[in-house]
């Protein structure tokens, strides 16, 4: 199930806010402009799908987000639990970051955890199948797909060539919880 819970950035044992509710979760994250959507697929997707596929399930949801937002690039990135690079993939983005532009991604299947760092809070969003999560820019931010990634998400771009991580070079990410699916969540 999706989940929000907000911590003061002092206090990453002790969430203030913890809810399942979605529409909960998408008043909480609007405050700090950030958009939470869910999204029905109108076609059922096979696994194994193409990205062709996938996005035509969504084609109506896609169209909208495209023209409301402007973007020019749609992809599918797809990864399973024994991708040889997971490790890696992994470790990429866990550290504090931010984009010169928003990330915004829609989870097709799977899972996994965004965590927002914004006016002294800490925002930790399970994002689980059906979910779009829209973070603007220079929002600090990590991703943590966990130890056996596996999802499939639809990936929203301006500027696909500049879409790189600029860390903040803080430890805060190592402070609040990594995404151990199956221990707890
Ligand atoms: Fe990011």
């Amino acid at each position: 199930m999706s989940r929000l819970r907000i911590f003061e950035e002092e206090h990453p044992d002790a969430p203030v806010l913890t809810t399942s509710d979605q529409a909960e979760m998408a008043r909480e994250l609007a405050r700090i402009g950030v958009g939470f959507e869910q999204w029905q697929a109108t076609q059922t997707i096979a696994p194994g799908a193409s990205p062709d596929e996938v996005m035509a399930a969504y084609r109506s949801d896609i169209d909208r987000l495209v023209q409301e937002r402007g973007f020019t690039t749609v992809d599918v990135v797809s990864i399973a639990p024994d991708h040889p690079n997971r490790g890696e993939m992994r470790s990429k983005f866990l550290d504090e970051h931010f984009h010169k532009e928003d990330e915004v991604r829609f989870f097709v299947a799977g899972s996994g955890l965004f965590t927002l760092h914004v006016n002294g809070k800490v925002y930790e969003i399970k994002c689980e199948q059906g979910d779009l999560i829209a973070v603007p820019d220079s929002t600090p931010h990590w991703f943590d797909m966990g130890p056996e990634p596996n999802f499939v998400a639809i990936r929203f771009f301006t500027e696909p060539e500049g879409w790189v991580g600029h860390f903040t070079g803080t430890d805060i990410a190592r402070k609040f919880p990594r995404y151990e699916p199956g221990h707890g969540d």
